[in-house]
């Protein structure tokens, strides 16, 4: 029938494909999955981090062939695997470098979004999926960095399990329930291995998938913010769509070129990278009995650690006094119903006096945790007339220049040993964190917007 695509029918594919939907998944999903032709540089992330997942999991798979999950035997495995095991020390190193690497491509995929406004309508679900594994990223490296059973491993997980001590009520017992135990031991390296080397993985690759799916379902964003699908020609091609395959795998394959061979400098030149990537402690058995001086967390996790610390109780007062500060403004504004009004009003006086009524090491936890939950609603707290950075008023660029800075700033401050002063800037750089997304409904309308062209703007190179 015309109209009708081609399908093969005969040889093996036609055998395969009268069974299995071999042919039809290629097309949907490459060579007739039709991307946006003007995707930059901040597109190659997404790749990226598939290329890092599998690292992950073909070096995790070999490392788990010598690895001990026993807390007297875990130290001394991890060393025979970087002297004894053949390549092991190449495996090892990868498998740790991969670890950051997966952190800097996931921070910059994530600052794309952000950026292009990739979570709007219709990609909410992209993104939210795209926050959980995130999340599930944080847990998965959180539980890997025990397995060495080095003395940071072994006191940060202490600090950081300690921490959900803080919660009311089920806190110690919480805490008890993820340590297996009243300090970390044994039991805990046990569950944490356990839970790295299948649990979570296997929440992640389910992930990854759903949020390829729901992208592949809407299709992609573009710097412009332009949806492509708006203008299509008579066979029902965006017109500004390329195939995927072979346009942008060949683009992928430089992208990964080029990424590879960072990877691999890092790999055989700095693996530890100035003891960012593999702190210098943790060359160190555990010990239960000597605390190190200064704990931090490894680098990716310091912007939310410093906003943990940051969390003093003279803080609370501020955020106290900021909840009452934002109840007097909503309770004068008329834009909202009545009933929405006091309840924005009466939710914001039960924060501020909850402020007061928990200790400040509680809330070092709801903000440390609160930080990352709060992108889950990034899509409904963004109000800008436009998507992409590139329309917006030239101020918006400021803000998520300042924004983009004092992340950085929180991660600096997070690996350095607590100071009057650091903690200080802490502060004021989660002030500005929270503010960035509670005030975004406001600000993000404010402004000239400049006008998005019907099509994208494109010049061959
Ligand atoms: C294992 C981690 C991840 C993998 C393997 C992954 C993979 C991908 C891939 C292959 C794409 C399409 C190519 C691209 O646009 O770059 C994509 C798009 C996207 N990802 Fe991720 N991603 C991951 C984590 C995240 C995270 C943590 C977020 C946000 C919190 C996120 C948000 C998005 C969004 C919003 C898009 C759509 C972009 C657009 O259409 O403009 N992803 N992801």
């Amino acid at each position: 029938m015309a109209g009708e695509k081609k399908v093969e029918t005969t040889g093996l594919l036609g055998w395969v494909d009268a069974r299995f939907p071999a042919t039809s998944t290629w097309k949907a999903h490459l060579s007739e999955y039709y991307a946006p032709k003007n995707f930059n540089f901040w597109y190659i992330f997404g790749s990226l981090a598939l290329l890092v997942l599998v690292i992950q999991i073909v070096t995790g798979i070999f490392l788990v062939m010598h690895y001990k999950p026993d807390a007297e035997r875990a130290f001394q495995s991890v060393e025979y695997i970087m002297r004894e095991v053949p390549w092991g020390w190449l495996v090892r190193y990868m498998h740790s470098t991969g670890a950051s690497m997966f952190f800097v491509v996931v921070y910059l995929h994530m600052a794309r979004g952000l950026m292009y406004g990739s979570y709007r309508k219709p990609r909410e679900l992209v993104w939210i999926f795209g926050v959980a594994i995130f999340l599930c990223l944080m847990a998965e490296a959180f539980m890997g960095y025990l397995l060495p059973w080095g003395q940071m491993s072994y006191w940060g997980a202490q600090v950081i399990v300690n921490l959900f001590a803080a919660i009311p009520f089920v806190g110690p017992d919480l805490a008890l329930l993820i340590r297996g135990d009243y300090v970390v031991s044994d039991a805990t390296l046990n569950r944490f291995f356990s839970f790295h080397v299948i649990a979570v993985p296997l929440v992640l690759l389910g992930l990854v998938v759903a949020h390829i799916v729901a992208l592949h379902e809407v299709g992609s964003l573009n710097p412009d913010g332009v949806e492509i699908k708006e203008k299509k020609d008579a066979l029902g091609r965006p017109l500004d769509g390329i195939p995927f395959h072979p346009y942008y795998t060949v683009h992928d394959i430089f992208g990964v070129s080029i990424f590879l061979m960072i990877f691999s400098a890092i790999l055989f030149f700095a693996p530890e990278m100035g003891g960012y990537f593999l702190e210098y402690n943790n060359f160190i058995p555990a010990d239960s009995l000597k605390t190190p001086p200064h704990i931090a967390p490894v680098w990716y996790f310091t912007p939310f650690y410093s906003m943990l610390r940051a969390t003093t109780d003279v803080f609370t007062w501020v955020l106290a006094a900021s909840a009452v500060l934002g109840a007097i403004y909503i309770g004068l504004r008329t834009r909202f119903a009545p009933k929405i009004r006091l309840g924005i009003v009466l939710a914001l006086l039960v924060v501020a006096v909850l402020l007061r009524v928990f200790d400040a090491k509680f809330w070092g936890v709801v903000i440390m945790g609160g930080t990352v939950v709060i992108l889950f609603f990034l899509p409904w707290l963004d109000h800008s007339p436009v998507k992409s950075i590139r329309y917006r008023p030239t101020w918006h660029k400021a803000v998520y220049l300042v924004f983009a800075i004092n992340f950085l700033i929180l991660g600096y401050l997070g690996v350095q040993p607590p100071s009057d002063v650091g903690n200080l800037v802490s502060q004021i750089g989660t002030m500005l964190y929270l503010a960035f997304f509670l005030l975004m409904p406001l600000w993000s309308r404010v402004g000239t917007f400049k006008p998005v062209p019907d099509r994208v703007t494109f010049s061959a190179h």
